[in-house]
């Protein structure tokens, strides 16, 4: 993640801790907050002495000027949940995200939990914090009049209405909030999901849910999608500040209303993979569909089955298309050309799922989607261009959302929007 100093951040002394517990759902998050912040908190990797890997000491802090699980290096276990606020007023939602923030801070920190209500136990008597990331964002719909935020709302956010091949299903799409969680391991996102859903008490309705994962790779370097392809190559450079100012963050002092620096647009879009038309594809096709090739996931020019595939992708001496073709997947999405070059670069973070059966027949196999970029218009830019990509026989998506991902929360004395609701 990259951290960055606090610009133009809140002082610790516009958010009174004694405001801090004011309704019932409130309290069992306090206590845990609490306990995650004084002590009790993460086990540290050095203390794992039995030299166990994978116990799930890894912690990733949760403060910072922008919220962790988005530059975060994807964790292998993911969970995408999105709900719909139940609460009356403004003041309920502040306390609800106050609610969101303790409970976030300290499942992230780890440490012995609350007593009440009590926690399930699920990862034994002290809860790991396991590498988790907590990251959340809001949907359209939470700018509508029942909380007073219309004027608030972020520039570009909108209701994702469906591309000319999509086959959205409303009951899978979009929600006031989406919480995206990240872990190594998916005990650590049951339990978060059902402490969070213990401790707001009503407050937020489950509308949907994606469980994903994070193929390892095969067999090295980046993982690959249920299509046999490498799929998270080309990608910004998430350790180079620069870069993610100018790509992923939104910057102070712009059309966007103030509180939103240092968050970013967040798209998710679930989408089914029709693998028994694709295992049907030779080889050869396949590769001109993706425009990259299979085994080694090298650019179209390297035949080499141990070709790089840090290799960059060329277009110039090939404007025909015959080794890359124009409607290629990578060539749509990053056509190399001047009209769209401002349109070109997301930054990409996606799972793969693996639901049970597919009703229309066969497994349920997919992606879920999901990337961050500071302009949504780039986002829909780019998909409307993939539109006419060869791979739309193969693809239904089917749900998901447009969201704003929040700033960072500061400190101990922050939370979650606190610019939005204050
Ligand atoms: C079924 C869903 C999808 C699959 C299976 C898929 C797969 C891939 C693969 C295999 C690559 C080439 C390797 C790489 O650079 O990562 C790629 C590249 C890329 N994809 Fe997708 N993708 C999907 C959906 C999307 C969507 C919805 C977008 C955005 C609207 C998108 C944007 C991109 C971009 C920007 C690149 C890099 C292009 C470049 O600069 O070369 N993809 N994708």
């Amino acid at each position: 993640m990259t951290h960055k100093g606090p610009r133009g951040g809140w002082s610790s002394d516009e958010c009174p801790a004694g405001a801090f517990a004011r309704r019932a759902f409130l309290q069992g998050t306090v206590a845990a907050g609490l306990v995650g912040a004084a002590g009790g908190g993460p086990l540290d990797h050095d203390a794992d002495t039995a030299g166990r890997k994978n116990a799930g000491t890894g912690t990733i802090p949760f403060h910072g000027y922008h919220q962790a699980g988005i530059a975060t290096p994807p964790q292998p276990t993911g969970t995408f949940a999105s709900f719909d606020v139940m609460v009356a007023d403004r003041t309920e939602l502040t306390d609800l995200f106050r609610s969101l923030t303790a409970e976030a801070r300290f499942l992230t920190a780890g440490g012995m939990p609350p007593k009440t209500p009590p926690d399930d136990g699920i990862l034994g008597l002290q809860v790991v914090p396991d590498d988790l990331t907590f990251t959340l964002a809001l949907g359209r719909t939470l700018f509508d009049g029942r909380y007073g935020l219309s004027s608030r709302k972020p520039a570009q956010l909108v209701t994702m209405e469906p591309f000319r091949h999509d086959d959205l299903n409303p009951a899978m799409a979009q929600g006031d909030l989406l919480i995206q969680l990240c872990a190594a391991h998916r005990d650590t996102l049951v339990h978060a999901l059902l402490s969070v859903l213990a401790r707001t008490g009503g407050a937020m309705k489950p509308r949907w849910r994606i469980d994903c994962q994070r193929n390892p790779p095969r067999p090295v370097g980046i993982p690959r999608d249920w299509f046999g392809f490498k799929d998270g190559i080309s990608n910004p450079d998430t350790t180079d500040a620069a870069t993610m100012d100018q790509l992923v963050w939104v910057q102070p002092h712009t059309a966007e209303p103030a509180w939103t620096a240092g968050g970013t647009y967040q798209v998710l879009r679930s989408i089914h993979f029709n693998l028994d038309k694709w295992a049907k594809v030779p080889l050869a096709e396949q590769e001109r569909i993706f425009g990259r090739r299979k085994a080694s996931g090298a650019p179209m020019y390297d035949l080499a089955d141990n070709a790089s595939d840090t290799l960059d992708p060329i277009y110039t001496n090939d404007p025909q298309g015959l080794v890359t073709p124009l409607n290629s997947h990578v060539r749509l999405a990053n056509p190399q050309t001047p009209q769209t070059a401002a349109t070109s670069a997301i930054l990409r973070r996606s799972y793969d799922y693996n639901l049970t059966l597919d009703p229309r027949g066969g497994l349920d196999l997919g992606h879920a989607f999901c990337c961050f970029q500071r302009e949504l218009n780039t986002y829909i830019a780019m998909q409307t261009r993939l539109e006419g990509e060869a791979l739309v026989p193969f693809i239904s998506p089917r749900g998901g959302g447009y969201f704003f991902a929040v700033p960072g929360v500061r400190d101990e004395h922050d939370y979650y929007a606190r610019g939005l609701l204050t």
